[in-house]
């Protein structure tokens, strides 16, 4: 497993890979890697003979007031994680190294992105939509791997591949949970005692939705108010969004006529956590 941080080692690296016929899955992260990430490169490592991980917070996806600085980074433990879960290579590039002096392009999306996270995080998918785009461009994968904890980016990035006609397999990897339903997330390390507790809400809220949905509740107004006043009794617990929306388009639907996420961000303190289902993925009981 070697770690690279230049855009030159891994053309060079994968176009050695190529020429032996070999195939390429990219898994993109930010780093502090966990189990999610871990299933990601399993998933990638399983389907390809080659695994490229990204290891790269990427400042033009975070708001001026967001997390951007104390975002955990730990390139000794990913660097372990990744050679554990059989990958190949890590780019941990600099931010210099991904946008030079005078970059001035980048991919846009309409509609997907005006929905959920795309409303609290007005600049967030232009960010990701543009690095994910520049990260395709340089690995070139035949395959790359993102988790439903982000379902909309999920979705996004779908749509982007139609959209521009990119000839890349977008794969999207189960949420990993702790123990107790919390999905993992590098950010839950912000969790004081007290709100790791109270985080629990979400993961109770999508369980929640989850089971009204298994018995046969079809309107989403019922089933979103039952979630929220779940949250809304946890005194540490504030609500950005709890929606149902489209799978495909991200727009709010009242009734489950269609396949649906069924999306919600919630502060817990300052710490804003996400969590999800959809409702393809509950077994009618
Ligand atoms: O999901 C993430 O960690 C990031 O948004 C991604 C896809 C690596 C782009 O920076």
């Amino acid at each position: 497993m070697r770690i690279v941080d230049t855009i030159d080692e891994v053309r060079r690296q994968v176009r050695e890979w190529r020429a032996q016929g070999l195939t390429v899955g990219l898994v993109p992260t930010m780093g502090y890697l966990h189990e999610g990430h871990a299933s990601l490169i399993d998933a990638s490592h399983r389907d390809n003979d080659r695994t490229v991980v990204s290891d790269f917070v990427n400042p033009m996806q975070f708001g001026p007031t967001e997390d951007l600085e104390s975002y955990p980074r730990d390139i000794v433990h990913d660097a372990k994680l990744v050679e554990e879960h059989g990958g190949d290579l890590i780019f941990h590039p600099d931010p210099s190294e991904m946008y030079h002096e005078g970059f001035s392009s980048f991919v846009d999306m309409t509609v997907l992105t005006e929905e959920l996270c795309g409303l609290s995080r007005p600049v967030h998918f232009r960010g990701v939509c543009t690095v994910v785009t520049k990260l395709f461009n340089i690995v070139k994968p035949d395959r790359a791997y993102f988790g439903k904890k982000d379902a909309q980016q999920l979705a996004v990035i779908r749509h982007m591949v139609d959209d521009l006609n990119m000839d890349i397999e977008i794969i999207g990897c189960p949420i990993i949970r702790e123990d107790d339903g919390l999905a993992k997330s590098s950010r839950n390390t912000y969790l004081n005692d007290a709100e790791r507790k109270a985080a629990l809400v979400l993961s109770e809220a999508v369980r929640l939705g989850m089971d009204m949905v298994r018995s046969g509740e079809k309107n989403c107004d019922t089933i979103l108010s039952q979630m929220k006043s779940l949250i809304e009794a946890e005194p540490l617990a504030r609500i950005d969004y709890v929606k149902m929306v489209d799978c495909a388009t991200m727009q709010q639907i009242p009734t489950l006529d269609r396949p649906a996420l069924c999306a919600m961000a919630v502060f817990i303190g300052k710490t804003r956590l996400i969590d999800n289902f959809f409702t393809e993925d509950v077994q009618e009981g």
